[in-house]
């Protein structure tokens, strides 16, 4: 797995959204480091942790944010936001109520990839672009 690299364009020029993005981008970098030491189930552990505080802040940030700019797709985000905290809850319950299993590693796996990493580039970087050009056009 390769590490994810920031880029300017990345940035809503909104510091708090852009601190939360990059703090998610770092923990994505970490967790892949640790799985390349062999440390996989540590890191899933550490990632879950780490993803049951951030969407709490993070979601709620970024929808407030939405609704205030009048994103266009405030709504299809809000509902990713939605499909992400029922994952995780679930991935949590299992965590929790099951021993930890290859299954749950690939469980897992599928939402780092297809929830929480296509997330990030596919709905939160179209709303930060979104954002930045929000802001300089209603800038006095
Ligand atoms: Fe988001």
């Amino acid at each position: 797995m390769s590490l994810l690299e920031w880029f300017d364009f990345y940035e809503s020029g909104n510091p708090l959204i852009d601190s939360q993005h990059k703090q998610l981008l770092k923990m994505i970098n970490n967790y892949k480091i640790s799985c390349q030491f062999n440390m996989k189930e540590k890191a899933i552990r550490e990632f879950i942790e780490f993803l049951k505080h951030y969407v709490e802040y993070h979601f709620q940030a970024e929808e407030a944010f939405q609704k205030t700019s009048m994103y266009p797709d405030f709504r299809k985000h809000q509902a990713a936001h939605d499909m992400i905290c029922i994952q995780l809850k679930n991935l949590c319950l299992k965590l929790e109520t099951k021993d930890y299993s290859n299954e749950f590693q690939n469980e897992f796996e599928l939402f780092f990839i297809n929830s929480v990493n296509k997330h990030l580039y596919e709905e939160d970087i179209p709303f930060c672009i979104f954002y930045k050009n929000y802001t300089e056009a209603t800038a006095v």
